[in-house]
């Protein structure tokens, strides 16, 4: 008989590496297999799952929104879509935004938002960083930098190119007033948990004042509370122009926003933009409990006490271990160990031992915990990576 691992590479296309888990269920930060074994998820569903998996009042709000509608269209007015927008307003400081499906559907619509705005200003390039990943549309890939992402699907959007990750000479050779603006994962995710730098920022800041660029902030995986502050970028100082965020904003469902400040919102008028099932109710009523939880349950300041609690221990793990862990970064619920040597064998090894990571980068051990984790739980990932690590 057919397993559906066997049935997956029979239907689909071949682009994941999926894991050997066979999953039934998913409760708070463990995930079930179907011989019952339990794997405490570090991994949170890509940086989805902030809240860990069937959480009580998540469940009752989709609950609630599927029995009065699932879905009407944009041509409505939804209230699941205002009681959202209204958080995502006041927690972010920003003045409007738009509703999309995906992060990467988020970055395109930053693009053609900034593209409106940079008409009249006769500005046209936009700049992506080394090492970065904003998603797999052409538009986010014309700013994504990896070669792994990025190889075959030329031509890319012209007026895009590439700038150092923190290197300041390189960033003020390349920004002029022609320049649209420059795109940055403040700590890139897939990238290896990198963090820009304050000099690096501090230069940002200054030529987004001298030409009047843009700076788009790619919250996708470090915002929405996941570094102890609502957004990424507020360890930096820098004041983005629009921000997008995903991932974690719906609660598990299919929901990402692109925010933006007065000045730029108004490059959008009725009809230049939309989307089908961007902004979906039954997502929105799932998010909405998302926000509540990260900004007014208090998680946000959680996450961030999980990342002391983590990066301590791994700064520590690297006294011990000099040469084996090279270097521990990051914030909160988004920490990176990056190794010597290649990580995908510790990534195994922790999976035998019941406990889900993922590796990027190559050799950096990414930590995306839901921050919902206790003490407890962190301690016996730290203990578990401790033992793995120890020759
Ligand atoms: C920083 C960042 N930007 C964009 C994306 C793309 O988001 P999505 O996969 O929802 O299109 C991701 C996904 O990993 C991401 O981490």
């Amino acid at each position: 008989m057919s397993t559906i691992f066997d049935l997956e590479q029979k239907y689909f296309l071949q682009t994941y590496k999926r894991l050997s888990i066979d999953v039934v269920k998913g409760e708070g930060c463990y995930l079930y297999d179907r011989g019952g074994i339990q794997y405490l998820d570090f991994f949170g569903g890509l940086a989805v799952n902030a809240l860990g998996y069937g959480h009580a009042h998540i469940v009752e709000a989709i609950r609630q929104q599927t029995n009065q509608y699932i879905h009407l269209s944009n041509f409505f007015v939804q209230e699941p879509q205002i009681r959202l927008a209204e958080l995502l307003i006041n927690a972010s400081g920003y003045h409007k935004l738009f509703l999309t499906n995906s992060g990467t559907e988020a970055v395109e619509g930053a693009i053609k938002l900034a593209r409106k705005w940079g008409v009249k200003r006769q500005k046209k390039n936009l700049f992506g960083l080394s090492n970065s990943f904003h998603g797999r549309t052409m538009g986010a890939l014309s700013l994504t930098e990896r070669a792994k992402y990025r190889e075959g699907y030329e031509p890319f959007l012209p007026n895009t190119g590439h700038i150092r990750f923190n290197d300041v000479s390189d960033l003020q050779s390349k920004v002029d007033d022609k320049t649209l603006g420059v795109v940055i994962e403040v700590i890139q995710g897939e990238g290896g948990v990198n963090v820009a730098s304050r000099e690096f920022c501090e230069e940002l800041s200054s030529l987004q004042k001298k030409y009047g660029l843009l700076i788009i902030a790619d919250e996708i995986q470090c915002g929405i509370g996941r570094t102890g502050t609502f957004f990424g970028f507020q360890h930096t100082g820098l004041r983005p122009d629009i921000v997008v965020v995903a991932k974690a904003l719906g609660g598990g469902l299919p929901l990402g926003a692109v925010l933006a400040t007065q000045e730029v919102s108004s490059a959008f008028t009725f009809g230049v933009h939309g989307t089908t099932f961007g902004g979906n109710p039954v997502a929105c009523a799932a998010g909405t409990m998302v926000l509540q939880e990260v900004v007014e349950g208090g998680l946000m300041q959680r996450a961030g006490k999980i990342g002391d609690r983590l990066i301590s221990a791994f700064r520590g793990l690297q006294k011990e271990l000099t040469g084996a862990v090279t270097d521990v970064r990051g914030f909160g619920c988004m920490v990176g160990v990056q190794l010597s040597k290649d990580g995908q064998p510790v990534v195994d090894e922790l999976q035998r031992r019941g406990i889900l990571i993922n590796c990027t980068n190559a050799n950096v051990l990414r930590f995306l915990p839901p921050y919902i984790v206790s003490d407890e739980q962190c301690d016996r990932v730290i203990a578990e990576l401790t033992s793995v690590l120890k020759p």
